[in-house]
């Protein structure tokens, strides 16, 4: 797919079919995925994959009672979760924060991540939406993340059972200044 035609057609993907998505294209998802770019290139970024029982339980138990996204993970086949390394992104090797902006460029580059992963799995036909709402601490106890990594967000994944809707955009003047 060309690159701007991906950005373009690419739309959050809220309900799917039943089939899974296949370990190989996942890989396939993540082979692009690593190439976004992080600070200092710590790559803090993590993806993991869960399906059935554990994903079922995050969506009743860890979305914060928000029915919305418990009905979207219910009806997906596979939820990422994507993690990040702690106190990397923002930070200097003493442990310092560099900016002003204090650890907020850890979730800064999973922004990134996460739409540089929504955009690869786009490109394999797979639809996706990133979820913002959820229980962080419940996710990381339900899916035994690692000590010293966070939860950034929750991806569900699978292949789009609807034709999408257009959504609106703010136009190219509302965005932008020169000055
Ligand atoms: C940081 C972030 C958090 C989001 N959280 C949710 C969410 O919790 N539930 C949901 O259904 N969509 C969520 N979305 C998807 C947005 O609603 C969606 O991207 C937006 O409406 C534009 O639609 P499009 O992605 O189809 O272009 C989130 C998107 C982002 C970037």
């Amino acid at each position: 797919m060309e690159l701007l035609e991906g950005i373009k057609t690419r739309r959050s993907v809220r309900s799917f079919k039943d089939e899974k998505v296949s370990r190989e294209t996942v890989e396939k998802i993540i082979e692009s995925a690593r190439m976004a770019p992080s600070w200092k290139n710590t790559q803090t970024a993590r993806y993991i994959v869960v399906e059935g029982e554990l994903k079922d339980k995050i969506a009743e138990e860890a979305v914060l009672g928000f029915q919305h996204n418990t009905d979207i993970i219910k009806g997906a086949p596979q939820l990422v979760v994507l993690a990040s390394v702690a106190k990397r992104s923002g930070y200097e090797r003493d442990g310092s924060f560099t900016t002003s902006k204090g650890q907020q460029w850890e979730m800064f580059d999973a922004g990134i991540a996460a739409q540089t992963f929504s955009l690869a799995a786009h490109n394999e036909g797979v639809g996706s939406v990133i979820l913002g709402i959820f229980d962080d601490a419940k996710v990381a106890e339900l899916i035994e993340l690692p000590e010293g990594q966070n939860v950034s967000a929750l991806i569900p994944i699978g292949y789009s059972d609807k034709e999408l809707p257009e959504v609106p955009r703010k136009s190219v003047e509302d965005l932008l200044t020169f000055k």
